[in-house]
């Protein structure tokens, strides 16, 4: 394998992946093909930007005739291109469709025309829903619960359909709540952090007692370049960084990172139909030999440490459209 296309590659795992993939396979040629959404950000690959081994090319992985001229000649293909957040997707959920099922369809037929080796499609553990008690294995049967979920569901039942109707090389990795550098500040982890600095009130859902499994974004591009070069076609692998804490455990260790009093805490009406748990059994993808290399504890203080010495990258982040969002989805939250 040479040459690979990281679809979505301007976003934060993307972006993560492409530097993983040129710190550690320097012999490959990585193209990105990414529409540059509101969460596609070039910044975020500014660092590898000179790298003769790097291509940016902007386009939509719905666009039939990108995506073939693109993905001709290349060995694989990864893809990390979706709409992600799960309050936008019950704000705007056509648009979940469109990238998330539709433009993972324009990938697969690519594969099956071009005869690409490898497709790997990245999705999560939100596909599963909601898990009271023990952990999801990857026979479980899907059961999501937010537009982003079922979109992302969607795309994993296309991707195997292609596998069985057609026989293509793919395979599917569902990852847990992902954290690290260059992650957009809709999402917890930097959204409060970058609040807190800005001794902004930080907007629990809830009772805060929802629990995520904490996955450091390196150790997930460690599983991905795994997957990519070993995993079994047709074989769906979870990825869990096996950190579960309650969304407050996880604020209260932000505030005492940054040195930030508790009462930045504003417990707000809920996200509707929020999920109350993720778990990940991730013993498939051990078996192959990947475990997560980083210390919750260590990881976060080096996130936020990021977050704190990054504020060109993050500041401008949060005006113009973050705004508009910001005030669709709180605006009208109540303080519990
Ligand atoms: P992100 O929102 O930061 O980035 C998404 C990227 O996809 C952006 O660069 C965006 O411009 C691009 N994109 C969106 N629509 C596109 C289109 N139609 N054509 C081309 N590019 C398009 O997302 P992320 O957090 O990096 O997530 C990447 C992938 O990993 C997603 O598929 C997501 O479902 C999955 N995932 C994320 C997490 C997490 O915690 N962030 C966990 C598990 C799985
Ligand atoms: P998020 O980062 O949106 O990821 P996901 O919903 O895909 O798991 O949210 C992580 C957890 O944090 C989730 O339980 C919802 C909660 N949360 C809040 O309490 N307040 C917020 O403002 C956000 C964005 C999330």
């Amino acid at each position: 394998m040479k040459r690979i296309l990281v679809t979505g590659g301007a976003g934060f795992i993307g972006s993560n992946f492409v530097r993983h993939l040129l710190l550690n396979r320097p012999d490959y040629d990585v193209i990105v093909l990414d529409k540059l959404t509101y969460a596609g950000n070039l910044e975020n690959l500014k660092d590898v930007q000179d790298n003769p081994h790097y291509q940016f090319v902007h386009g939509d992985i719905c666009d039939v005739n990108i995506v073939q001229q693109t993905a001709e000649g290349v060995d694989a293909i990864v893809n990390f291109a979706a709409e992600t957040h799960v309050d936008r997707s019950l704000l705007e959920p056509g648009a979940f469709i469109n990238t998330d099922v539709y433009g993972t369809y324009v990938l697969l037929e690519a594969v099956k025309k071009l005869g690409i080796e490898r497709f790997v499609q990245i999705s999560t553990d939100e596909v599963y829903g909601s898990v009271e008690e023990g952990s999801s294995v990857e026979t479980d049967q899907l059961a999501p619960r937010s537009p982003y979920a079922a979109s992302k569901a969607a795309a994993d039942l296309m991707v195997n359909a292609y596998r069985t109707s057609f026989g293509l090389p793919t395979v599917i990795t569902r990852a847990s709540n992902n954290f690290g550098p260059y992650q957009y500040p809709e999402k917890v982890i930097p959204l409060f952090v970058t609040n807190a600095l800005d001794d902004q009130p930080l907007p629990l859902y809830g009772d805060g007692l929802n629990v995520r499994d904490w996955l450091y974004v390196g150790d997930h591009c460690e599983a991905i370049d795994l997957v990519l070069h070993k995993g079994e076609p047709g074989e769906v692998y979870n990825v869990g960084g096996g950190n579960e804490r309650t969304n407050i455990e996880l604020t209260g260790m932000i505030l005492d990172l940054l040195g930030k009093p508790q009462s930045l805490i504003k417990h707000v009406t809920d996200r509707p139909g929020h999920d109350r748990r993720y778990s990940l059994n991730c013993a498939k993808l051990a078996a192959l030999g990947w475990q997560p290399r980083h210390r919750f504890e260590e990881a976060m203080a080096q996130t936020v440490r990021w977050y704190v010495e990054n504020e060109w990258w993050w500041r401008k982040l949060k005006s113009g459209e973050y705004a508009d969002y910001y005030n669709r989805n709180y605006g009208h939250r109540r303080t519990l």
